[in-house]
């Protein structure tokens, strides 16, 4: 028998490296479970193959844990929230597959989400009563995007990148240094002893809220070949510089479209969402950026800014109110539109 005592959304995570699970109940996450694929670490980056078998390994444990620490049974869910775009095909049909399975097996509601849109809500999870409409800046290694988000359910991109994601600048620019992946902390990290301004990258000129990152990529590539000619030790003499400059750069790209957009859209909360709103320079930036500019600025607790499954939870639970249902039949996809 089920118990009467609200909504209890079981939501599922597995479109990248982090299979995951959480509980919402009215709203509020109860539990949240993440199991992080160390084994892409030697491949310099994720390999789809191996995310879907360490995904079929970890998402039994992991939903059994999430059911766990929420104190329910299984018979008390009242529907299953499940990533279903955009990702890694194999690693989305994983927590697909499952969710459908256990739909079915339950006779519970079946409620697709998009991971994107997820990472708007996450800013949500700590703050229930976020004015609306906000700005997010999402910021990880697959995207870069700046959204307006009018309700939970009512949201449109304005502005994303053309080509390489914020997090995939920080990780190439790292990989020019000699770093290991993912080597965005590691910038990061290097980048609090160096001088930001001892090195000059030039920014894209792009017209409207449309990113670039391939050229700073570029610049950064061009410049490291050169130096080294003429000191092969280069980088290792002037890493913390190298860092801080590189970070200042990205960080200055980010800022100048988040400026544009709160102006042109006349939207002064701005939140963050993504794992590269982990970087300290980021933060600080929009911070700082936000006393300038009178902004109310909202940044998720790193738990909820890098992928999870608290955020598909919370979004599911929104698509459950306004009755969104998918069939059986529904299936994982890798692209998808908003
Ligand atoms: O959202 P996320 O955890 O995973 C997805 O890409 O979906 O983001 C991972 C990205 C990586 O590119 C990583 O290098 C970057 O976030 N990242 C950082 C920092 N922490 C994570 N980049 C710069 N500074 C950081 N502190
Ligand atoms: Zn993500």
């Amino acid at each position: 028998m089920k118990a009467n005592d609200g909504i209890y959304l079981l939501g599922i995570e597995s479109s990248c490296d982090e299979t995951a699970a959480a509980i919402c109940h009215d709203g509020k996450i109860i539990s949240n479970i993440i199991a992080t694929q160390a084994i892409h670490q030697q491949y310099g980056g994720v390999v789809p193959e191996l995310a879907s078998r360490a995904h079929m390994q970890n998402i039994v444990p992991v939903i059994s844990q999430a059911i766990h620490q929420a104190g329910i049974e299984l018979n008390q869910l009242s529907g299953v929230a499940f990533t279903q775009s955009p990702g890694l095909i194999g690693a989305l049909l994983v927590g697909t597959g499952f969710a459908k399975s256990l739909a079915l097996s339950l006779n519970l509601p079946l409620i697709p989400v998009h991971h994107m849109q997820a990472h708007v809500l996450s800013n949500l999870i700590e703050k229930e009563d976020m004015p609306f409409p906000f700005l997010c800046l999402t910021v990880s290694g697959g995207h870069t995007q700046i959204v307006v988000c009018r309700s939970p359910l009512d949201m449109h991109v304005i502005g994303e990148t053309l080509d390489d994601a914020a997090g995939e600048a920080f990780d190439k620019s790292a990989k020019l240094l000699g770093l290991p992946y993912p080597g965005g902390p590691l910038i990061d990290q290097f980048a609090q002893e160096g001088d930001p301004l001892r090195f000059h990258f030039p920014e894209p000129q792009m017209e409207g809220l449309d990113f670039s990152f391939s050229g700073v990529k570029t610049s950064i590539l061009y410049f490291l070949q050169k130096m080294t000619k003429e000191n092969p030790s280069f980088v290792q003499d002037n890493l913390a510089d190298l860092c801080a400059s590189i970070q200042h750069c990205i960080v200055g790209i980010l800022m100048k479209k988040v400026k544009k957009a709160s102006l042109e859209t006349g939207i002064r909360t701005i939140c963050m969402a993504g794992g590269v709103s982990a970087n300290k320079g980021l933060r600080k930036a929009l911070v700082e950026n936000g006393q300038k500019y009178h902004w109310d600025v909202h940044i998720p607790s790193f738990a909820y800014c890098t992928d999870n499954a608290a955020m598909i939870a919370l979004t599911g639970y929104h698509k459950f109110l306004a009755g969104e249902r998918a069939p059986l039949s529904i299936t994982a996809s890798a692209r998808a539109t908003w």
